[in-house]
């Protein structure tokens, strides 16, 4: 199985948790995931790792990471895994927000955006520091003027809060353009059809990693 390996671990994790080292080829576009898994660790389950950016030797890694993937593991890498985010060509007006996880979910996409010249806000209530200028930085009470603003949408949010807040409310009126990255734990990554990472979307029950974990909204 392709490795990877743990470079850095940052104590500030809003921006990313970790460096990790891999292949080009193993490196997941935002939104997509790769399953991860420490042969040297007694806890048979792969943990879903997504990006938060490119870095010159890899990738950095969203938040959260076991605590015992310090600098210098090796870990098995499957993947890119999964539906990323698809960010419209004709975008010039874009919303990412995060709901009740870290915004590093949604980091790969600012440069993306940037590329297209698109505006930014990133909605957060706890913000990395040192983003790019261009990005606009607003606070989650801000999200529906900011779904008035912008084109296009790109959400991430855990399965509970997805089921409790985001997906029962009708009160959000989103672009026509917007997704959500629902992040819950995926085990088997399908590969076992273990059912763990099941959601509840308006089309009915999916499974995460594969028919997601990005889904349209
Ligand atoms: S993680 Fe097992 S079916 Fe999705």
């Amino acid at each position: 199985m392709p490795e990877g390996k743990i470079i850095e671990r940052f104590l500030d994790d809003r921006r990313a948790a970790a460096r990790i080292s891999c292949p080009p080829t193993l490196v997941p576009a935002p939104g997509q995931y790769l399953l991860a898994h420490d042969p040297a660790s007694d806890d048979p389950l792969a943990v879903p790792v997504f990006s938060a950016g490119l870095s010159a030797d890899g990738f950095l890694a969203a938040s959260p990471l076991p605590a015992a993937w310090i600098p210098g593991t090796s870990i098995h890498l499957r993947g890119p895994l999964g539906r990323g985010f698809a960010l419209p060509a004709a975008a010039r007006r874009v919303a990412l927000a995060a709901w009740d996880v870290s915004s590093a979910y949604l980091l790969g996409m600012v440069t993306l955006a940037l590329k297209q010249d698109a505006a930014i806000s990133l909605i957060c209530d706890e913000p990395p520091e040192n983003l790019p200028a261009d990005v606009e930085i607003r606070p989650l009470v801000a999200l529906e003027e900011t779904c008035q603003w912008a084109d296009y949408l790109a959400l991430a949010v855990t399965r509970e809060g997805w089921r409790e807040r985001v997906g029962n409310s009708d009160a959000l009126n989103v672009p026509r353009e917007a997704q959500v990255l629902i992040v819950t734990p995926m085990p088997c990554g399908g590969l076992a059809e273990c059912g763990v990472c099941s959601v509840e979307v308006k089309k009915g029950m999916f499974l995460a990693c594969e028919d997601g974990p990005v889904f349209g909204l």
